[in-house]
C-alpha cells in the first residue's frame, strides 16, 4: 500500500498515534518515510538511523527475528545524562559534596550490559550494586580496584562478607548495607577474624509510603531494612564493639518506578533526618544512598500513572540535592556523597525487542447474500432485519437483538436443528451487525459500556513471533505496559485494530494492553498485511528487568541479540551478535541431551526400516530433518 493512498496521513501522524516522541526520551523518532529511527546526539549534531536499516544489516548477517536489539549509544547517553545532571545541579546549588551512581546489577545482569556500564561509567566513577554473591563476583570482576564503589545489599553470609572484606584490601570500597540485625554479628566476627575493618551502611524502613507498582519496599511494614528499634540496637552494638567509626552510609530505597516526585522528596527528607541522627550518635557517615525509584515514562504521559512519572531526570536530581542541602544546612554537617542506584532508567531505553507478524485472524463477516430466501430459518431472517436497520435503530437495542438471535441459533445448532452452514451464516450476520454498530459509534462521546467493548471484540489477532513469557515477563505477570509499534509504514494510516498473540500455546501469551494518553487501551491500530508480507513490530524500553526474569514457557528460549553502535556519520557497527537458543539448547535447559534424543529417534527410524514401513532413503531424510530441527532456532522460522 503506498503512502500516496493516504494523503490525509503523514509520518507525523504515525509518530503521534504511537506516541513515539512522548516515550522516546529524545532517542526515538519517525522519518518522513515513516520509519522509526534511533536518534543519537554527537558534538557534530544529531544523527538518526532508521530501525529497518539496522534490522536489514543484522538479517544479512544471518540473525533472525525475534531479535533483542541493543543500541549501545543509548546506554552511554543515559549514564552521561544522570551523572551530568547531578553535577550540573550540584554546581548550580553550591552543593559541597558529590554524586556517585551505582548500577544495580539485578536490573540487567547480562555480561555485555555490565561491561558497557563499567567501561562507559569509568570517567564518572559509576559503581555497581550487588544483591547476591554472584552479583558481587560480577562487580569485582568488572570494576577497577581504585576505590570503585560496590554497594552490597541483600542478605549476606560469611562467604559474601569475606569476599567483600578482602576486596576492600585490594582497593575497592564495598559497603555492607545491614538489612537485618542478624547480619551485624557475622560481619563483626569476620572482620575480627580477617583483621579488616568493614565499611558499613544501614538500610532503614522509612514510614513514607510511595505510590506505584513496586512499593512494597516502602512504609513501616516494608520487608527490607531495619526498624527504628533495630537501628538503635545496631548503633549501640557498634558503639559497644568500638566500631561505630565504620558506619558510613544511610540507605533508603523505597521501590522501583516511583511515579510521583512528591513521594521521592518526602522520602528523601525522612532519609536525611535519619542521616543527621546517625551523625549525632557519633557515626562519621559521609554517604546517603537513595536507592532506585527514578522512573521511566513508559506511557509518555508525564503523569502520576504507575507506568509514567510526573518529573524529569533533571528535576529528580535537583530535588534530591536541594532536599539534602535543606535538611543538613544549619546542622553544621558536611554535605555527603549522594548515591543513587538507578537501574531502570539506565538500561530501559537501550534494548528493544523486534518481532515479525507471521499470521492474522480477522473477525470480519464473510460475503453475505444480497437477500436471504423466504424459506431461510426465521432466526437468520431476524438477524438480517437487524442488520438492515442498524442506521435507524437504537444501537444498544440492535446489539441486544443480534446477540439474542445469535445465541438462540447456537442453541438450535447444539440440538441439531440448524446446520453448520446456517450457524456460519448467523456468525457472519452477527459480525456484520457489530461492525456496523462500531462504525456508527465512531466519534460518539457517550458510548454505552457494553458497546465500548466492541472494538476489542472485533479486533484482529496478529500472531507475533515472540514469547511474552520470555521477552516481556512483566507484561504477563503484572500488566506492565511497554510501547509497541510497527517500525515501518508510519506514514500510512493503520486501518486495523488488533491484539497480539504470541507463539506460546497459552491464553496468557498475548499483548492485549497498550499505552494510551489516558493510561492504557485494549487494542493497537496496525496496518493491514498481505499473507507473507514482512511486518515488523518493536516492543520498546525493555532493557530493564525483562531479560533475566523471562522464562522458558513452551520451550521458547533466548532470542537472538545484536548490539549496535552508531557513529557520528550515521553509519553503524554491529558490535556483538548472539544467536538465539537452538532447540537443542532449550532442551538442554530441561535436562534433555540432544545426542541421546537423536539416538532414540534413530532407533525408531531403523525399526521402521526393518518392518518395511519406510525405505533406507526415507530413513535418512527423516533423520536429517530431526537433526536440522535440533539445530534450528527455537522460534518461528521463515
Ligand atoms: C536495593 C535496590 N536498589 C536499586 C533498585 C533499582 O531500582 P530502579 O528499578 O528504580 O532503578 C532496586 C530494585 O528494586 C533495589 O531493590
Amino acid at each position: 500500500m503506498s503512502s500516496s493512498k493516504h494523503s490525509d496521513w503523514s509520518a507525523d501522524d504515525g509518530a503521534a498515534l504511537y506516541r513515539i516522541r512522548d516515550w522516546g526520551n529524545g532517542y526515538f523518532d519517525v522519518s518522513a518515510k515513516g520509519e522509526v529511527t534511533v536518534k543519537v546526539a554527537f558534538p557534530e549534531g544529531d544523527v538518526q538511523v532508521p530501525l529497518p536499516e539496522i534490522l536489514d544489516g543484522i538479517r544479512q548477517r544471518g540473525l533472525q527475528l525475534p531479535l533483542l536489539l541493543r543500541i549501545e549509544n543509548l546506554l552511554d547517553a543515559q549514564i552521561a545524562r544522570l551523572n551530568e545532571s547531578f553535577r550540573r545541579t550540584m554546581q548550580e546549588q553550591g552543593y559541597r559534596g558529590s554524586y556517585q551512581g551505582v548500577f544495580p546489577i539485578k536490573v540487567n545482569q547480562q555480561r555485555q550490559v555490565v561491561e558497557e556500564i563499567a567501561r562507559f561509567g569509568a570517567p564518572y566513577r559509576h559503581g555497581l550494586e550487588a544483591g547476591s554473591k554472584a552479583e558481587l563476583v560480577i562487580a569485582l570482576a568488572n570494576l577497577p580496584a581504585d576505590g570503585s564503589l560496590v554497594i552490597c545489599n541483600g542478605y549476606k553470609d560469611r562467604e559474601f562478607i569475606d569476599l567483600g572484606l578482602r576486596a576492600n584490601q585490594l582497593g575497592y570500597r564495598c559497603v555492607f548495607v545491614i538489612e537485618t540485625p542478624s547480619e551485624l554479628p557475622i560481619i563483626l566476627e569476620r572482620s575480627r577474624a580477617l583483621g579488616i575493618e568493614p565499611l558499613l551502611g544501614v538500610r532503614v524502613k522509612l514510614s513514607t509510603q510511595v505510590g506505584g507498582h513496586w512499593n512494597l519496599t516502602s512504609g513501616d511494614r516494608s520487608i527490607f531494612g531495619l526498624s527504628i528499634s533495630q537501628l538503635i540496637e545496631t548503633v549501640d552494638q557498634l558503639k559497644a564493639e568500638g566500631m561505630l567509626h565504620c558506619l558510613r552510609l544511610l540507605h533508603s530505597h523505597l521501590g522501583s518506578q516511583i511515579p510521583n516526585i512528591r513521594d521521592i522528596r518526602a522520602a528523601a527528607t525522612e532519609g536525611c533526618r535519619f542521616y543527621l541522627e546517625l551523625l549525632r550518635e557519633g557515626a562519621p557517615m559521609g554517604f546517603i544512598d537513595f536507592g532506585g525509584g527514578l522512573a521511566v515514562d513508559y506511557l509518555g504521559s508525564c503523569s502520576r500513572d504507575s507506568q509514567s512519572r510526573n518529573y524529569s531526570m533533571d528535576e529528580y536530581c535537583s530535588d534530591l540535592v536541594e532536599t539534602v542541602s535543606r535538611c543538613l544546612d544549619g546542622s553544621g554537617a558536611e554535605h555527603p556523597v549522594i548515591v543513587t542506584e538507578s537501574g531502570r532508567p539506565t538500561v530501559a531505553y537501550y534494548s528493544m525487542l523486534l518481532f515479525n507478524i507471521f499470521d492474522v485472524t480477522r473477525f470480519d463477516p464473510g460475503d453475505l447474500p444480497k437477500r436471504l430466501p423466504e424459506e431461510e430459518h426465521q432466526l437468520l431472517r431476524k438477524l438480517e432485519a437487524v442488520l438492515q436497520r442498524v442506521e435507524e435503530a437504537d444501537l444498544q437495542s440492535s446489539y441486544n437483538n443480534a446477540t439474542f438471535y445469535r445465541d438462540e441459533l447456537h442453541e438450535l445448532f447444539e440440538r441439531g436443528e440448524v446446520s453448520l452452514r446456517q450457524r456460519a451464516l448467523a456468525q457472519d450476520l452477527y459480525l456484520a451487525i457489530c461492525h456496523r454498530i462500531k462504525q456508527q459509534l465512531s466519534g460518539e462521546e457517550n458510548i454505552p459500556s457494553e458497546l465500548q467493548g466492541l472494538t476489542e471484540q472485533l479486533a484482529d489477532i496478529y500472531y507475533g513471533n515472540l514469547s511474552v513469557f520470555q521477552s516481556l515477563p512483566d507484561h504477563w505477570a503484572i500488566g506492565q505496559l511497554f510501547p509497541v509499534a510497527p517500525i515501518d509504514r508510519l506514514d500510512q494510516r493503520p486501518d486495523r485494530d488488533a491484539v497480539i498473540a504470541d507463539i506460546t500455546c497459552d491464553s496468557d501469551g498475548r499483548i492485549s494492553r497498550f499505552i494510551d494518553t489516558s493510561g492504557s487501551r485494549t487494542t493497537l491500530p496496525l496496518h493491514d498485511i498481505e499473507p507473507g508480507e514482512d511486518y515488523t513490530l518493536g516492543a520498546f524500553l525493555v532493557g530493564a528487568y525483562q531479560e533475566t526474569l523471562g522464562d522458558l514457557h513452551n520451550l521458547f528460549g533466548d532470542t537472538c541479540v545484536a548490539s549496535v553502535r552508531i557513529d557520528a556519520d550515521g553509519s553503524f557497527e554491529i558490535t556483538r551478535e548472539d544467536r538465539g537458543d537452538s532447540i537443542a539448547d532449550v532442551l538442554g535447559y530441561v535436562q534433555y541431551n540432544a545426542r541421546d534424543l537423536a539416538e532414540q529417534f534413530r532407533r525408531t527410524a531403523e525399526q521402521a526400516v526393518r518392518e518395511g514401513r519406510i525405505s533406507v532413503a526415507q530413513r535418512q531424510e527423516v533423520l536429517e530433518r530431526f537433526n536440522a530441527s535440533l539445530n534450528g532456532y527455537c522460534y518461528f522460522e521463515d
